[in-house]
């Protein structure tokens, strides 16, 4: 079965770039750019990550990325994400980054973006990946932040594919975003939204995003197994949800196979990601092979997984069908 998933050509389309970013490169960005870490090797470093919930492993992730300055730090931590991911398979993948993470350490938006797309191009012509990018807005930051950001990326259109909310969910729901979100829709970009696993008003979260925001993907939603009605929503709507067994492991302390198994037995289009897969210790394989080993999920469940991934892509029609 190992062998089986490892062969597996795949599609990722939940990971943070900045939450790619193992260790090894964290020290080596660190020395070049005369910053001290409060570690001294990388396995101290890992065996600081000591995360529970999702504010405590954001923390961390924030921390992390006070070593990415200029713009080949952000090229080597794509570059290295992308070569990983093509050693595993993965075909095709959808990056969310988060510029307001680097813009408030005082690193430009251009610096950012540019280091990115410039690895991005590379990593498909040398490795044969394709890739496009997600800017995700932080929710705990102002709607009047997100908002700047978007004006910010107006210049770079060509280079996203959509845009995504993160970070901390608590008392930060999606309609604090209505109007960047309606305004990126206008532009063209495709929106999706993280209903992380277990959160307060996780159920109404869900519903605005779906009913208000009228997003084309939903990142986690894993509780909208709790109501009938959401369930029948996301169905209707064709949404794809990017659920990420191993993140949830840490996070809500189960890798939710059963989850994964009951909306594959409703019909619902569930995608197996890795979120951040350096912090995880896990990237695409690694999930594949925990979520299969813990449900017992047959050849034909990881197919239907991976065909979901694909179906629900943000590449053009005839694009999709070379992979389906
Ligand atoms: N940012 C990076 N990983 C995240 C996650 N799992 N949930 C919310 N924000 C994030
Ligand atoms: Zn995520």
């Amino acid at each position: 079965m190992q062998a089986f998933i490892e062969g597996m050509p795949k599609a990722e389309l939940h990971v943070h770039i900045e939450g790619t970013l193992e260790p090894e490169l964290s020290f080596a960005l660190a020395k070049k750019n005369n910053i001290e870490l409060p570690y001294d090797t990388p396995e101290a470093l890992i065996a600081a990550y000591d995360f529970h919930d999702l504010p405590s492993f954001l923390k961390i992730y924030y921390a992390g990325m006070s070593v990415l300055i200029d713009e080949d730090d952000f090229y080597q931590l794509t570059w290295d994400y992308l070569e990983k991911a093509a050693s595993q398979n993965v075909v095709y993948t959808e990056l969310f980054f988060d510029p307001q993470g680097h813009t408030s350490r005082g690193v430009s938006f251009d610096t950012v973006i540019t280091g990115i797309r410039k690895a991005q191009t590379a990593a498909e012509e040398k490795l044969g990946i394709r890739s496009q990018l997600i800017m995700c807005f932080l929710r705990n930051m102002s709607a009047e932040s997100a908002m700047e950001h978007l004006v910010m990326a107006k210049p770079y259109l060509g280079w996203l594919v959509g845009v995504g909310l993160d970070s901390d969910e608590h008392n930060n729901p999606p309609v604090k975003f209505r109007e960047v979100f309606k305004l990126a829709k206008e532009w063209g970009l495709k929106l999706t939204m993280h209903c992380d696993v277990n959160q307060k008003n996780t159920l109404e979260h869900i519903r605005q995003v779906i009913e208000i925001i009228g997003v084309d993907r939903i990142d986690h939603g894993v509780n909208s197994l709790e109501s009938d009605d959401l369930c029948e929503l996301i169905k209707s709507h064709k949404l794809g949800l990017t659920v990420c067994p191993v993140s949830n492991q840490f996070v809500v302390q189960s890798l939710t196979s059963n989850e994964i198994r009951q909306m594959l037995d409703k019909g619902m289009l569930a995608t197996i990601n890795s979120d951040d897969p350096a912090y995880f210790r896990a990237y695409m394989n690694e999930n594949l092979i925990a979520l299969q080993q813990e449900g017992d999920f047959s050849r034909e469940e990881l197919k239907t997984l991976m065909a979901n991934a694909f179906t629900v892509t943000w590449l053009p029609e005839d694009d999709k069908q070379v992979y389906l």
